[in-house]
């Protein structure tokens, strides 16, 4: 419409900022470009600050690096899947917390690769099943499940017993893990088999392995049959869960 046929004095319209939106809604490849640029500064806001706290991981009493035997014992619990079924992962609400004990601490997954919260809970959560049954009940349990929970749809587990494993490479598994972060030092990788041995064997000369892990690595014949077996290995990481941080004297820092 020309100017004149709109009455006398029309000035042009002052854009305002939704008609200058126009532009990007008309045009696809605008629009993204310009999501692109807000979704990575929203995202670089997010998480650029982690990397510089110095609280994201707060420091715990207890937490150690898991020894040769229970990292393998780790490696067969993510092989056959458990993460399907079970979390690690106790979350700050009252019911889970009277459930499962103290809600899980950062620093209690910081040697996890990967973190083994798991997404899902056909079964219940693993994060402190350490020392809660016996390690017979957990051969019991692994071979037939529903012998000792009737109306249990976890999966027999039985030939893990019957693997028997002699930690060729569980140097160069601690090795892997150093790279990644966790602290083992050359000791550790060293002595990464004799203390592999030495844990699942309470007649063994298991010093070494106390001295660098410290009286919470336990020491025992776990599934009680000759020979190391994955079953040992996976109850021996099955008994260590949760028992690292002595949760009598703990205090988180937020309310220090
Ligand atoms: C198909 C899902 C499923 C898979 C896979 C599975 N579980 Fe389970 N698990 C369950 C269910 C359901 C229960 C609860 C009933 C019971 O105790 O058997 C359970 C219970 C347990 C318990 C006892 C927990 C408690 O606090 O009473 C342990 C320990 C356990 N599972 C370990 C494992 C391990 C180790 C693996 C892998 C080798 C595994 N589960 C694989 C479903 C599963």
């Amino acid at each position: 419409m020309p100017a004149s046929a709109s009455g006398v004095g029309d000035r042009p319209k002052k854009k305002t900022f939704l008609d200058r939106h126009q532009i990007l809604e008309r045009n696809v490849t605008l629009l993204a470009i310009f999501a692109f640029l807000v979704v990575t500064i929203g995202g670089i806001v997010q998480i650029a600050p982690l990397f510089w706290l110095e609280n994201t991981i707060e420091e715990v009493e207890g937490m150690r690096p898991y020894t040769p035997l229970e990292l393998t014992g780790r490696d067969i619990y993510i092989r056959e899947g458990c993460y399907v079924c079970h979390s690690q992962m106790i979350r700050p609400m009252r019911d889970e917390v009277e459930r499962y004990g103290h809600y899980s601490l950062a620093a209690e997954s910081q040697y996890d690769h990967p973190f083994q919260w798991g997404s899902k809970r056909t079964g219940p959560d693993l994060a402190r099943v350490g020392g809660r049954y016996s390690n017979a009940w957990h051969v019991d349990h692994l071979r037939d499940p529903q012998s000792v929970v009737p109306e249990s749809v976890m999966p027999k587990y039985g030939y893990l017993e019957e693997r028997l494993i002699d930690g060729r490479y569980v140097d160069e598994l601690l090795a892997t893990h150093k790279l990644v972060g966790v602290p083992y030092e050359d000791a550790h990788i060293e002595n990464a088999r004799a203390d592999f041995k030495a844990q699942a064997d309470p007649d063994s000369d298991y010093d070494g392995l106390i001295e660098r892990y410290g009286e919470s690595a336990q020491v025992a014949n776990f599934d009680g049959r000759p020979g190391i077996s994955e079953a040992d290995a996976l109850i021996a990481y099955l008994q260590m869960l949760g028992t690292l941080v002595d949760f009598s004297t703990f205090t988180p820092v937020a309310s220090r």
